[in-house]
């Protein structure tokens, strides 16, 4: 037996070969059984024919959806096919007949499949977006590892905030209060002290309660430090770093966007210069008094929704005239299925242009009453970037809404040397950095202002008191990125087993 990866089937073309693993989909005509095997490497079409594998056909039947099995036959080349291969069977054993499989490939809704997030990450979309996130986990590694920056890995359990106090996960550390880490931040710093260039890469924790498709409570950040950074070349390297890991990820994972339908010339804007933008211009753009490239903002809102509520007319004609044909007493059952699809389909897609056309008025509001000194909230952001064919850079931001860090600037202490980068398309900030503050009775100042409990971060203050130097650095959100990548709707898919304040099981 010459057990062998779906992946690895071009080597193979014309020899006999054995594939392990599960069938995906299965159907059947005349005297051929049509697996469709999917063994963690791929998916591949097995062909089984009666006459190839005499008395044994009739065990195909029991091929249920998602049971094991092993085959063996010919690799034969087939462009139709995903992978490009296909397999003719001269033998098969069943390792396990499974029972009946809950996902169909019918629509299930998504709470539904949260349940069996266990199962549901076999299907082909969730095994696609997880080799992207492999693959961009490795890219990342790859670059950090390449300019020889030092892993560092931060304790999870910590005894200081560094985020703000309000979404910490507090745990009972033998009586005493510790709390999950909301960064490795602050233990990336000392640590740059000692090794230069550093770059945490874990999970951590933030208690957050809202609803949003942009939130997890656990999720994994990547956070370079690097000792003598000023805020410009955090910001090269974020760039250069986003770059890199993109343009990795789409040459490693061809099919797998191609199964997500990902628009790759999306992803390659990338490449282009990253506009870098002050937060005061930010909101000039946002409230429509700047102009980026022609569009104002508040314009654009607006066609959007007139275009938005066209569409709705356009579609739901559609449907009622498919609907027509699905009860009239003439069209053929096969036109009929067919115009059924296409109306859950399009059903489907009102739903989701109503609820656009339900949010972009309040986007609007929110854009028009836009206060100078706030925050960006997410559909900000998501204004901004549709504004931008790539990802933008809003740098220089009010001191007020940042953390307690981050270095003020020179001549303008109202402000500090944060950066936030938002990705295009509307899905919005995927990084956060800054410079940090060296000035010890500034931050001393600053951990008291914020109530903190200064004892708890003396050692911190430390890197200050001996030999301190500027230094910057940044944190990349993992499943934020891998959202945009793939182009999902919502980050929970982004994650193996997503943790919200909704969900804690499977
Ligand atoms: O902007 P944040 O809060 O920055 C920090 O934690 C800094 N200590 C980073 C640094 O300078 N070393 O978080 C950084 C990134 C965000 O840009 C976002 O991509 C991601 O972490 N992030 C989340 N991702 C998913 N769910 C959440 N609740 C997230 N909160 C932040
Ligand atoms: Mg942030």
């Amino acid at each position: 037996m010459n057990w062998i990866y779906i992946n690895e089937m071009s080597k193979y073309v014309g020899q006999t070969v054995t594939l392990k693993g599960w069938v995906a989909n299965r159907r059947e005509s005349k005297g051929i059984a049509f697996v469709n095997l999917r063994d963690g490497s791929g998916f591949c079409q097995c062909v089984i024919a009666e006459d190839k594998v005499s008395e044994t056909f009739d065990l195909t039947k029991s091929m249920s959806l998602e049971s094991s099995v092993s085959i063996s036959g010919e690799v034969l080349k087939d462009e139709k096919q995903l992978g490009g291969y296909e397999l003719q069977a001269s033998s098969f054993e069943i390792i396990d007949v499974a029972e009946d499989y809950p996902i169909t490939p019918k629509e299930h809704g998504v709470d539904f499949l949260l349940e069996r997030r266990h199962l549901w990450l076999r299907s082909k979309r969730q095994w696609a977006i997880m080799k992207v996130r492999n693959a961009t986990i490795y890219a990342i590694h790859n670059f950090f590892q390449q300019k020889d920056f030092s892993l560092m890995d931060s304790p999870i359990f910590t005894g200081s905030a560094a985020e703000g106090t309000t979404d910490l996960f507090k745990t009972d550390y033998f009586g005493q209060e510790a709390y999950l880490a909301q960064t490795g931040q602050l233990y990336g710093e000392a640590m740059a002290m000692a090794q230069g260039k550093i770059y945490t890469f874990g999970p951590t924790f933030r208690a957050e309660k809202s609803k949003t498709r942009r939130h997890l409570t656990e999720f994994w950040m990547v956070e370079p430090e690097m000792a003598f950074y000023d805020l410009d070349m955090d910001m090269d390297l974020i760039e250069e770093m986003l770059r890199a890991v993109v343009n990795e990820v789409i040459d490693r994972c061809k099919t797998e966007l191609e199964i997500l339908g990902r628009d790759i010339e999306a992803l390659k804007s990338v490449n282009q210069k990253f506009p870098r933008i002050s937060y005061d211009e930010a909101v000039e753009m946002l409230t429509g008094k700047k102009e980026v490239n022609g569009v104002n903002a508040i314009q654009m809102l607006g066609n959007d929704l007139k275009t938005t509520q066209e569409e709705i007319i356009k579609v739901n004609a559609e449907i009622e005239e498919r609907e027509a044909i699905v009860n009239d007493n003439v069209s053929k059952k096969g036109i009929k299925n067919f115009n059924r699809n296409r109306v859950a389909q399009l059903k489907a897609q009102v739903k989701e242009l109503e609820e656009d056309a339900r949010n972009i008025p309040q986007w609007i509001k929110s854009a028009e009453n836009f206060e100078h000194g706030s925050d960006l909230g997410g559909s900000d952001e998501t204004v901004l970037t549709r504004l931008f064919g790539c990802p933008i850079m809003v740098y220089n931001w009010p001191r007020k809404i940042k953390a307690f860090y981050m270095k003020r600037v020179e001549g303008n202490f109202d402000y500090v040397k944060g950066v936030d980068v938002l990705a295009p398309e509307g899905y919005g900030e995927i990084v956060g950095g800054s410079e940090r503050e060296t000035d010890l009775e500034f931050l001393i100042e600053q951990i008291q202002e914020e109530n903190l409990n200064q004892e708890d971060y003396e050692w911190y203050l430390d890197l200050r008191r001996f030999g301190s130097v500027p230094h910057a650095g940044f944190g990349l959100g993992l499943e934020r990125l891998i959202t945009w990548i793939c182009k999902l709707k919502h980050i929970r898919e982004a994650s193996p087993f997503p943790r919200t304040s909704q969900r804690l099981k499977p």
